[in-house]
């Protein structure tokens, strides 16, 4: 385990380590720096990305952006089931520990937050995020306005943090996966991530599942292809991060982003395509890949789901479905399981 080595304060704000915070950084096991998934990715045909290299500090910023855009409107529906039913969980599960994949600036967890000090629960929240500079400022902010909250960031992929996640010392833990990240999994992948987190929940411990359903293609693919551009540009900073990791000479004028809705896999597909036949360079990579004009390289899927679907999937592993709530027009779904008890 490596512990960050970058200053856990910041800049100017924070003067002494806080003893309620903790932040780990697992960057020896996250195959962010060796590249061989850039490798295997751009060396195939159709051209593929991973989506995790979406997210360095500006993708991460990029990605704030996007969930306040008007056509964006997971964000909203989410907080708003968030809004009417927080309490309700927190009185569901009790005291527990929260634990949050992929929690970015965890500006939704608040109402969550809010709703277990309400009920006057020890308040313990472990957020996981790729990004480390986000999940920093996030915990600081956190601290600053819950006088009670320990925070225990971890910065790595999912499955590195769920297995380095040590016992609850609360009565339950409560996993976290909200925003429709699952649809940004393959199936295949999903299967795997699911067996991670049934590994990392003891019997009676929760899991909480946000969903983006199935709906027009005429709402779905604005959501993806803003007017503003901003989806665009958040597509397209992938290529300068990976300049930036791996010496690279991406000019990002040379490509455009492409969101279309695939009705037969129920999944937004999100491309970048080449305007020009031309030849990138990855030097610490050692690799140049030729493009054509127009040919793409696919970098992100989010799949729309059916909750009587996704309900079945999870009872199968164990995870029972508590109780599901959703908005006025059924567009996103937020389910609460719990992991059978023997
Ligand atoms: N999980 C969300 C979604 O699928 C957020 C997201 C992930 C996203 N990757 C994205 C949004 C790429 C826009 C573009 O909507």
């Amino acid at each position: 385990m490596v512990i960050s080595n970058s200053p856990v304060l910041s800049p100017n704000k924070y003067t002494g380590v806080n003893p309620r915070l903790k932040i780990d950084t697992f960057r020896e096991q996250c195959p962010l720096a060796a590249g061989e998934d850039v490798i295997q990715g751009l060396t195939q045909r159709p051209k593929t990305l991973p989506p995790k290299y979406f997210y360095d500090d500006q993708g991460s910023l990029l990605f704030e952006k996007i969930c306040d855009l008007p056509e964006y409107y997971l964000t909203r529906t989410e907080t708003k089931i968030l809004q009417n039913y927080a309490s309700e969980i927190a009185h569901l599960t009790g005291a527990c520990e929260i634990v949050e994949l992929g929690s970015g600036s965890s500006t939704k967890t608040r109402i969550l937050l809010d709703a277990y000090q309400d009920l006057d629960h020890p308040l313990h929240y472990l957020p996981i995020d790729i990004s480390g500079g986000i999940l920093e400022q996030s915990a600081y902010d956190l601290l600053e306005n819950y006088p009670t909250l320990h925070i225990h960031g971890i910065v790595s992929t999912y499955e590195t943090a769920l297995k380095h996640l040590n016992f609850s010392p609360l009565p339950a833990r409560m996993i976290g996966f909200i925003g429709s990240t699952l649809g940004n999994l393959k199936p295949e992948e999903c299967h795997v991530f699911f067996s991670h987190i049934v590994e990392a929940l003891q019997p009676g411990d929760y899991f909480l599942l946000g969903v983006d359903l199935h709906k027009s293609p005429s709402i779905l693919e604005p959501a993806y292809d803003d007017s503003q551009g901003v989806t665009a540009a958040f597509n397209l900073n992938m290529l300068r991060h990976l300049n930036h990791l791996f010496e690279g000479n991406f000019n990002l004028q040379n490509f455009e982003h492409l969101a279309f809705y695939n009705q037969t896999d129920h999944q937004i597909e999100m491309h970048l395509k080449s305007l020009r036949s031309q030849t990138v360079e990855l030097k610490k990579l050692n690799l140049a890949i030729e493009f054509t004009t127009g040919e793409t390289i696919h970098t992100e899927i989010s799949r729309k789901f059916e909750l009587e679907k996704i309900r079945a999937e999870l009872e199968d592993l164990g995870l029972v479905s508590l109780k599901t709530w959703t908005d006025e027009n059924q567009w996103f779904g937020l389910i609460l399981y719990q992991l059978k008890m023997v």
